[in-house]
C-alpha cells in the first residue's frame, strides 16, 4: 500500500503535456497504476491522473471500485465503474453542455463549477493494451474530461468562466464534512 503525495496546483508539472505510454503490461505500468489506486482510494477521489503523483505519462483512472463503500466526496462516483484509461482520446457527442460543481486533489479544500459536454466516447488501453471503449453521459463524462485535462496540463479552475462560483469546500457545504 503505497499512498503518494499528490501535487498541488502550483507545480509546474501539472501544466505539462504528459507522454504516450509505448509499453503496456510492465511492471513499471502496473506499480503506477497500484500506487494511484492506493493514493486515490486513501484520499477518497473520484479520479486521479499519473502528472497528480509527479509521473508524466497519460494514464487516468476514475470511478469505484467494486465492493467499496459509498465515496463521501463524490456520491455520483458510485455509478462509475472503476476504470484504467491509457493514452486515451475523447470524442464529444453532440453540443451539449452542462454545469457542475467540481473539486480536485491537487486543488484541495475549493470547488467550482465548470461547464463539460454531457455525452462523450472514450477509447485508449488498460495496463495490458486491451481496448477500453465506452460511450458515457453526465457525471462519467465530467469525470472523464476533468482526468484527461490532467494530461493536458489544465486543472479545472483553468476551465471556469465564472468564478464567483469558486469557494471553500466548507463554506459552500457548511453542514457537511467534505474533505
Ligand atoms: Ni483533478
Amino acid at each position: 500500500m503505497t499512498v503518494c503525495s499528490v501535487l498541488r496546483m502550483g507545480e509546474p508539472l501539472l501544466l505539462a503535456v504528459a507522454d504516450e505510454v509505448t509499453a503496456f503490461d510492465t511492471l513499471e505500468l502496473h506499480a503506477l497504476i497500484q500506487d494511484m489506486e492506493d493514493t486515490m482510494a486513501a484520499l477518497d477521489g473520484a479520479g486521479l491522473a499519473a502528472p497528480q503523483i509527479g509521473v508524466s505519462l497519460r494514464v487516468v483512472i476514475f470511478g469505484q471500485e467494486e465492493g467499496r463503500s459509498e465515496n463521501p466526496r463524490y456520491p455520483d462516483a458510485n455509478s462509475v465503474p472503476y476504470t484504467v484509461l491509457i493514452n486515451p482520446k475523447l470524442t464529444f457527442l453532440g453540443y451539449e453542455q452542462e454545469d457542475g460543481l467540481e473539486g480536485c486533489l491537487s486543488v484541495p479544500g475549493l470547488r467550482g463549477i465548470v461547464t463539460r459536454y454531457t455525452h462523450l466516447h472514450y477509447s485508449g488501453f488498460d495496463q495490458y493494451g486491451k481496448s477500453v471503449e465506452r460511450t458515457v453521459s453526465d457525471f462519467h463524462a465530467r469525470v472523464v474530461q476533468h482526468e484527461c485535462d490532467h494530461l493536458d496540463g489544465i486543472l479545472y479552475p483553468m476551465r471556469m468562466t465564472d468564478l464567483t462560483t469558486f469557494g471553500y469546500t466548507d463554506v459552500i457545504f457548511p453542514d457537511q464534512s467534505l474533505p
